[in-house]
């Protein structure tokens, strides 16, 4: 990166100002030819030589060698795209970069960046009143599209149909909190299934324990359940047979003690996320307890939400109050091995969707596709408001905002105008991606925005022309939209109005009344 924007010194007024265009423009370049199914990957090579290859915008960025205090704030419009939204960070970062971009045009035309910042700000503002009006109700079928427009151009693409099918029905029984995703390989993507109730993928510890656990008493360990560790290591000087016999002993005392108060608890059923003794076991095992060892954290949370328990660290505090329950608990086999279902717990909506796949590596893609496809339709269904893709609301604000400058007036008038013209760079980069001329594209969309159902038409992006993408399929939830234009649009107007960039105190001893401590 050029010298301009090294970290050691500090910058000011236009100086700033260009370091900040500079590094907006640089992570938009980054991840710009990702956008859309027809985006090209990135291969991302640290100094050690070792690789990924990926199209998700946020990776691409976190994994970037880019490292400025500005990258690091547009870094944010990322992380809130990603965590309100499940998806449209690629979109977030080129529009930031975008936005910048059209900035640094009105510089030169010497607008104030206050003006600026203003103008975009009275633009974002009317940008999100104008979406309020666009859009359609998300009923099932929109769902149906939403998750099936997620999926495209990842391995999950051959069975979306069937896949969106799962989505939209989990979706709508149930939170996203409630839904539990659990991978298995050796099975076709078409065995893929919904499953009232929770499905944990693990096995009990001995095969004495039960096979299945009626009103299981469930408890929750996050912890090594064991003699603790300083015990274990006492350096102890022993001189004769006995000496040695009396502290096994002692130790074993020890370990069926807390065995003994594990079962004194109620407990049939235990889940604990690190190792048990193998004397402990055998204790739990006798007494007719089923338990489960390295638990993985989002089961061990996915079973306090599901069961109504509470995962313990100390098995010192653990007691009949932390105890989960449910109808059933079962071991079923799935692909020649068990898993563990949970039915008739307390939580009624939980739900579990089980992705099989022939392989491994196949089975984790279709995960992370299944993942973000289920976030997606769980905000449209939550918001009950869908757009079409295909970069349409953004070419329909875009015409909008412009019949909209005209009434503003004064040097803000040009900011919003500049506003305007960031959105269209959706549509474009869509265009460009599909190796399509955006020129024409745009003229194409131009002319299809001017009718009244305008706001229906997106770039086709396998012959460049303005097609309606509800027709085609290709539909998203308003508030990935929204959120990435207001991120991108607040990003901008703060960066723009920067005139200091310096290097200070660590900002975290920094009390809010600018007083250190
Ligand atoms: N079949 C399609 N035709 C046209 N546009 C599409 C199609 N599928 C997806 N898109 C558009 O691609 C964009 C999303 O691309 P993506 O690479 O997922 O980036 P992001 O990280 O922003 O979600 C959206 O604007 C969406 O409408
Ligand atoms: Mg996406």
């Amino acid at each position: 990166m050029s010298e301009q924007v090294n970290n050691s010194k500090s910058q000011t007024g236009a100086t700033a100002r260009e370091v900040c265009i500079h590094i907006a423009r640089e992570l938009s370049t980054l991840v710009k030819h990702t956008l859309g199914p027809n985006g090209l990957d990135n291969m991302l090579v640290d100094t050690a030589g070792d690789s990924v290859i990926t199209n998700d915008g946020a990776t691409i960025i976190k994994q970037s060698a880019i490292d400025h205090a500005v990258a690091k704030v547009i870094m944010q419009v990322a992380k809130t795209q990603e965590e309100q939204c499940y998806d449209g960070t690629t979109s977030s970062l080129i529009l930031t970069g975008e936005m910048m971009e059209q900035a640094a045009g009105l510089l030169k035309n010497k607008i104030h960046p206050t003006k600026i910042a203003l103008g975009f700000q009275i633009a974002a503002l009317k940008a999100e009143e104008m979406l309020l009006d666009m859009g359609t109700e998300a009923d099932e079928e929109m769902l149906n599209l939403v998750a099936q427009t997620a999926m495209t151009g990842k391995s999950a693409e051959a069975d979306k149909e069937h896949l969106a099918d799962i989505c939209v029905e989990v979706a709508m029984a149930a939170d996203i909190e409630d839904i539990n995703i659990v991978q298995r390989p050796n099975g076709k993507v078409m065995e893929s299934t919904a499953i009232a109730g929770l499905l944990i993928d693990g096995e009990k510890l001995d095969h004495v324990m039960p096979d299945a656990v009626e009103n299981p008493k469930i408890g929750l360990i996050a912890a090594d359940i064991d003699i603790p560790d300083y015990a274990q290591q006492l350096n102890v000087q022993l001189n004769d047979n006995s000496g040695v016999k009396d502290f096994i002993d002692s130790r074993n005392a020890q370990l069926v003690e807390i065995g003994e108060r594990l079962v004194a608890t109620g407990l049939n059923v235990l889940f604990c996320s690190r190792e048990l003794h193998p004397a402990i076991i055998e204790h739990l095992a006798s007494n007719n307890v089923y338990a489960v060892r390295r638990v993985r954290r989002s089961d061990m949370e996915a079973l306090a939400n599901a069961t109504e328990g509470r995962i313990v660290m100390n098995i010192d505090t653990f007691s009949s109050k932390d105890l989960g329950s449910a109808g059933l608990l079962e071991e079923v086999n799935i692909g020649e091995r068990p898993m563990i279902k949970i039915t008739g717990t307390p939580n009624e909506s939980t739900v579990s969707v089980l992705v099989r796949a022939p392989t491994h590596h196949v089975v984790e893609e279709i995960k992370r596709a299944f993942d973000d496809a289920i976030g997606v339709v769980s905000i449209a269904n939550e918001d009950q408001s869908v757009v079409p893709g295909g970069g349409a609301p953004y070419m329909q604000l875009s015409t909008k905002l412009k019949e909209y400058a005209a009434t503003v007036g004064g040097r803000e008038q040009m900011a919003v105008e500049a506003f305007a013209n960031a959105l269209e760079v959706i549509p474009k980069t869509l265009a460009a991606n599909s190796g399509l001329d955006p020129i024409d594209a745009m003229i194409a969309l131009r002319k299809a925005h001017s009718a009244e159902d305008g706001w229906k038409y997106g770039v086709n992006v396998n012959d460049g022309t303005a097609s309606n993408m509800l027709a085609e399929k290709v539909v998203e939830p308003k508030r990935v939209v929204a959120q990435a234009i207001r991120s991108a649009a607040d990003i901008s107007a703060q960066l723009i109005r920067i005139e200091l960039i310096t290097t200070a105190k660590a900002l975290s001893e920094i009390g809010d009344d600018d007083f250190q401590f």
